[in-house]
């Protein structure tokens, strides 16, 4: 009994002490933000898994907050916030190299992938082996690949939709350079595009607590079936991600060139085991991991942000037209899409491509990063080692950068506008983050814009759309699960696909 007294005194006493350091003492006190932020990540976990029924509504709250605490906020113990664009590029530095938070490595389960590697020197590792395969030039090389798929895509629409209902799903999965098994799908809805959707329902639960996914990690994966059901389909998709990676890595062990050229890598993944990397890096759930992130969140994002552009567009007839209008003067035959170099100088459909970029925000849940030196902000010091974040969805809808922040103008992106005075007067481009920046950036970049580019052209090229039972709510971001998320009732943008005239 007394033992039992003695451990429940220390329990609270320990737990007092706690909240008096957090609270006080800690060197985030000063900055401003609700006390319970600061006292607890209950606060934090409350409104990811819980609030208003739904859960993925901290980047929310935490816009509230800085409505009401200002530019910086302390949004859990250990984290600041700040909303002030003008402070972006120096967090997603370019020049210093900063560590991701460990406890966010297992968020996908894919500890390994490039966004899940904590440490910086790790991750530049990692990241040169993969860089030379997305540069602009091997981007435009690869363009013609992108446009036989979009080819593909409009004669499935043509033969088997045509003045019928697309399925929501459909519109860049086909394009993606990752895999073109959505095409042969009968409805577009390949496992793939279920595993995305595991991979959402547990991204919060594993971003508060680690632990429940390095236990599914540690678990036979029959096991997590059964417990997890929503499990399932992410672990069909690592199982074929890890079948990828074996026949890369048989094909390069039969016929290992005698030089080593990236032009002659089948995929990816033939050009990293042929890397100088060190062997530990080559290893089957190392690449497993890669293989998952490039697939899994390239496809995604692109999905999501063609999809809130054709919405946008197509709901919007002055848009559409002024489009379409682009599209057909300079290209009057509608078989011979030009080549993306040139759709790329096309003013107009790269003002619908930045603006369906911006308003998508691909992902949404702040990156926080850790200076190892101490940083300044205004008059807060903020010692090495606190984990400082920012956020797409902030910078996005800044009312001064974006008015009217949303709704879809591309007209804001025409005649390359520069930010107000009070943002530098810099090219408004530069607020834009949809890709991140830093050392960390997306690396999909060059090849997200091919995929949405030669998308857009094509598909509102060659067809007439119409809107079919979809509405704004379908659209509407009322979650955020690290990607955009529309209410759950939502059965995704509809349209009804017509030859062109
Ligand atoms: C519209 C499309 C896309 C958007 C909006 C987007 C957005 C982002 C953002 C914001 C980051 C930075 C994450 C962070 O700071 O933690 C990122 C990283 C990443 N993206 Fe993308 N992405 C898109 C397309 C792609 C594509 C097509 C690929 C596949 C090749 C891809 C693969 C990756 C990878 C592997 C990383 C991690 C990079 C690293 O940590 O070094 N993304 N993406």
């Amino acid at each position: 009994m007394t033992l039992f007294l003695v451990l429940v005194v220390s329990v609270l006493l320990s737990a007092f002490c706690l909240s008096a350091y957090r609270v006080w003492f800690h060197p985030l006190a000063s900055v401003p933000g609700p006390r319970l932020a600061g006292l607890t990540y209950w606060y934090e976990s409350y409104y990811e898994l819980l609030h208003r029924g739904l859960g993925g509504q901290y980047t929310f709250k935490i816009q509230r907050l800085h409505e009401e605490y200002g530019p910086i906020v302390r949004i859990n113990p250990g984290e600041v916030h700040i909303d002030d664009p003008c402070f972006y590029s120096q967090l997603y530095t370019y020049r210093d190299g900063f560590d991701k938070p460990e406890h966010l490595k297992w968020r996908f389960g894919s500890p390994s992938a490039l966004f899940s590697t904590p440490g910086h020197h790790i991750h530049k590792v990692r990241r040169s082996a993969q860089d030379p395969f997305f540069t602009k030039s091997r981007i435009l090389k690869l363009a013609p690949e992108i446009q036989v798929k979009a080819d593909k895509m409009c004669r499935r629409l043509a033969k088997d939709f045509s003045d019928q209902q697309i399925p929501p799903t459909s519109l860049p999965n086909s394009l993606s350079t990752g895999t073109l098994e959505f095409l042969d799908h009968s409805m577009f809805e390949s496992p793939f595009v279920k595993a995305i959707r595991g991979f959402k329902d547990i991204a919060h639960p594993c971003t508060q607590f680690p632990w429940l996914a390095r236990i599914f990690a540690s678990l036979p994966s029959w096991v997590v079936r059964i417990i997890q059901p929503s499990m399932s389909c992410v672990m069909d998709f690592q199982d074929e991600m890890r079948l990828l990676v074996r026949t890369a890595q048989a094909e390069v062990n039969q016929h290992a060139p005698d030089e080593k050229d990236i032009k002659t890598d089948r995929t990816i993944f033939h050009g990293i085991l042929r890397s100088d990397l060190p062997k530990e890096e080559l290893e089957v759930e190392i690449l497993k991991d890669h293989a998952v992130s490039l697939i899994g969140a390239g496809i995604a994002s692109a999905q999501w942000t063609l999809t809130v552009a054709f919405y946008h567009i197509i709901s919007n007839k002055e848009i559409a037209c002024r489009l379409k209008d682009e599209l057909e003067t300079s290209m009057p035959d509608e078989d011979n899409i030009m080549s993306l170099e040139k759709l790329m100088q096309l003013p107009y459909l790269m003002s619908c491509v930045e603006e369906g970029l911006r308003l998508a925000c691909g992902q949404m849940t702040r990156s926080p990063r850790i200076p190892k030196k101490p940083m300044q902000y205004g008059k807060h010091f903020l010692p090495p080692d606190t984990l400082i974040s920012m956020d797409t969805w902030h910078m996005h809808h800044n009312s001064a950068l974006f008015p009217d922040s949303f709704a879809f103008v591309p007209e804001r992106w025409l005649d390359q506008p520069l930010s107000p005075a009070m943002y530098q007067s810099r090219p408004l481009r530069y607020y834009m983050v949809s890709f991140g920046k830093g050392t960390r950036h997306c690396i999909g970049m060059n090849l997200a814009y091919a995929e949405i580019t030669i998308g857009l052209a094509s598909l509102i090229r060659r067809f007439e759309w119409e809107l079919w039972e979809t509405s704004h709510a379908d659209v509407e971001v009322v979650r955020d699960l690290i990607a955009p998320e529309v209410v759950k009732t939502s059965k995704g943008v509809r349209m009804l696909v017509r030859l062109g005239k």
